[in-house]
């Protein structure tokens, strides 16, 4: 037997649109309490709503995953309104494809801050609930491009390969305290970054949806805890 959701609390970085709206909606639909953590207000809020109207808990916090301070603040009024976390969802990420001598260098700056730094600021500030829960998971969302680098793809491929370094050595790190630490790397995921990016040509519809990687999550979420997955790809059958 798996492990039932019902009940659990789930902090979600990036939750107001794509990848983190689905995998935050979904867990609702578990029957999971969710804290929400984005820079836009609106959005995050409109997500909120809708999670209450499943019948669960949602609380909202506004946040730059990169800025310690911010995600401090705002793990602290998460738990305040929800309480420990057992699940986080580290997804909140920019994408920047270019090549490397045409990338401003604060632009690279700035996508490892957001995509490595943050994970680690937020993780830093939620462990801690995990570890007195004795158990939880934290799932971090990589990418393909964190295990095959790509033209144009230095900054975020270094980001994201860093991301996959940081998940399995917090994964040895955490074992004994019963967490599971996780890495998904999904190929290209009909989203706006995707789509701002030119990485979504013709019909949307073929591409891998935010719902499915959220049904991946949720039953991943479900295996029963003596067992983790550490890393895994997930690709789009026909993308091209
Ligand atoms: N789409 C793909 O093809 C694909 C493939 C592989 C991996 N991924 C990864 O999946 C994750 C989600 O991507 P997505 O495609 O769903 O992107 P998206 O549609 O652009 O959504 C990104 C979410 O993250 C939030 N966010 C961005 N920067 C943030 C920051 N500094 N602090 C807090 N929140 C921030 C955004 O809200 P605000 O702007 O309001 O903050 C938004 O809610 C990313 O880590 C991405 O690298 C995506």
């Amino acid at each position: 037997m798996g492990q039932v959701l019902t009940g659990k609390v789930a902090f979600v970085t990036g939750a107001g649109r794509g990848i983190g709206r689905a995998i935050a909606t979904a867990l609702a639909r578990e029957g999971v309490n969710v804290g929400l953590i984005a820079r836009t207000e609106e959005a995050i809020r409109e997500v909120a709503n809708e999670i209450r109207g499943m019948g669960v808990n949602a609380a909202y916090a506004i946040a730059d995953v990169s800025v310690r301070e911010q995600v401090e603040q705002t793990v602290a009024k998460l738990t305040n309104e929800l309480g420990n976390a057992d699940i986080l969802i580290n997804n909140a990420g920019i994408g920047k494809f270019q090549a490397l001598v045409d990338t401003d260098p604060d632009e690279w700056k700035r996508t490892i801050e957001v995509n490595l730094m943050g994970p680690y600021y937020v993780t830093r500030a939620v462990l801690p609930q995990l570890i007195k829960k004795n158990g939880g998971d934290i799932i971090n969302i990589s990418s393909t491009n964190g295990l095959n680098g790509a033209a144009t793809s230095s900054a975020y491929s270094a980001s994201k390969f860093g991301l996959i370094g940081m998940t399995e050595s917090l994964a040895q790190e955490v074992r004994r305290h019963n967490i599971r630490v996780t890495a998904l790397a999904p190929s290209t995921v009909a989203t706006e970054l995707a789509e701002k990016s030119n990485l979504i040509t013709g019909n949307k519809e073929k591409y891998m949806q935010p719902a499915d990687l959220a049904e991946f999550v949720i039953s991943q979420l479900k295996l029963h805890p003596r067992i983790y997955v550490k890393t895994a790809t997930l690709l789009g059958t026909n993308p091209f």
